[in-house]
């Protein structure tokens, strides 16, 4: 026992140990003597925005999604919603997206004029129930935005057959779900078009914003591809009304060095929630994640599920344990959706979720005596017969 990490030499585990939610500096040191030059030879060239690199690494992350095509955009909003805009999506349509998600998902759906419709998850993955889903279609129904809450693919079998029969588009929101898999492919080739953001934090994270679109249709990628860079197809010739969300060269270099390490660092957190699972699965009042068959779960988070949730949210940032909510209130319930019209009591499953869950520090770089501290501490806050007289 000696040796471990949140242990003294008796082997107790330490009062009082900081365990962050997440350090991303190892993954910075895996990659600094790569990034240094490179970023170095983009400063000297002055090729900052859609450069070479930036080409390179659209090239290398379709690749790894193994879809035809890949377009950087400067965050997973912005591909969310060009992937809306190549899909022509506008006022008076709908598009359905689970109510527990990040409000982002909700935001990219408003920005276009559409209505969001909101649907309830299932109580096992907290993804979009695809049994709820059909209830929600309308004629208006232009789209549905399936959420890999997590780091964990949707039912997306069920969804891509309802969608089909409705002749609607599937937007993935991969934007949790780096190189997760389902029945082998990976998330971002599981629909019509993928959306990812590389927001520093998540599994595969720039230094600042940035986020992709995946897709292996030629039409769709073509029109992103006009949409990110003000609607032109020439310098100055400009075929459709875009925007400006272009992803920098210099997050794309850092990006490209990252994505090497990506199924490595995946596999890690892997190793991390099965130790997590090990050591709460029995213990009563806590509720471990579920994996479905068939599909890899990357635990860009990795949430339980414990009653008196506020409680022992406190207790754990007490001892020094950083935890978050994903999330606390969903989206039917935001003030930001008031308009919505929605109610408490509308879509029970997610309410409860949202309630309950609780995120434990996840990254890829965390020890094993970090996993057992937070495990011992999150044990005793859940079992109150485990605590000190
Ligand atoms: C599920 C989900 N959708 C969308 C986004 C938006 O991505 P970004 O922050 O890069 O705009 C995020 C990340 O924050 C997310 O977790």
């Amino acid at each position: 026992m000696a040796g471990l990490v949140g242990r003294d030499r008796e082997g107790n585990y330490a009062k009082n140990m900081n365990v962050p939610f997440v350090d991303l500096s190892e993954q910075y040191h895996a990659i600094k003597d790569t990034i240094e030059p490179s970023l170095r030879a983009v400063f000297e060239k002055g090729d900052f925005i859609l450069g070479a690199e930036q080409q390179a690494f659209e090239r290398q992350f379709a690749e790894f999604c193994a879809t035809r095509y890949a377009v950087g955009v400067n965050s997973g909003t912005d591909a969310l919603y060009m992937a809306l805009g190549a899909l022509e999506i506008g006022p008076g349509d709908e598009v359905i997206l689970p109510t527990f998600t990040f409000i982002a998902t909700a935001l990219c759906i408003s920005y276009t004029g559409a209505t969001p419709v909101f649907c309830e998850v299932e109580g096992e993955t907290y993804n979009i129930d695809p049994r709820k889903l059909e209830k929600v279609v309308t004629k208006r129904t232009k789209a549905i935005i399936p959420v890999h809450l997590y780091g964990q693919a949707a039912d997306m079998d069920a969804i891509n057959a309802i969608a089909k029969k409705r002749k609607i588009a599937v937007v993935e929101d991969a934007c949790q779900a780096h190189g997760a898999t389902y029945k082998g492919k990976r998330a971002g080739a599981l629909g019509e078009i993928g959306c990812f953001s590389f927001y520093p934090t998540k599994s595969l994270g720039a230094f600042g914003d940035a986020g992709m679109v995946v897709t292996d249709n030629k039409e769709i990628f073509e029109k992103i591809g006009m949409l990110r860079d003000y609607g032109r197809k020439g310098r100055y010739e400009h075929k459709i009304k875009g925007f400006n969300s272009r992803m920098d060269t210099v997050q794309a270099v850092i990006l490209s060095a990252k994505l090497k390490y990506l199924d490595e660092w995946n596999r890690m957190r892997g190793a991390h929630a099965a130790y997590y699972n090990r050591l709460l699965k029995d213990v009563p009042g806590i509720q471990t994640p579920v994996t479905k068959e068939g599909r890899t779960h990357v635990f860009q988070t990795y949430a339980v599920r414990v009653a008196d949730r506020d409680r022992v949210l406190e207790g754990m940032k007490a001892k020094g344990i950083g935890v978050l909510i994903h999330y606390p209130i969903p989206l039917h319930l935001q003030e930001a959706y008031a308009d919505a019209g929605g109610k408490p009591g509308d879509f029970p499953v997610a309410e409860q979720v949202a309630n309950e869950v609780l995120s434990l520090p996840m990254f890829p770089h965390m020890n094993k005596g970090q996993i057992e501290y937070v495990c011992a501490s999150l044990k005793e806050l859940v079992e109150p017969s485990l605590r000190e007289a």
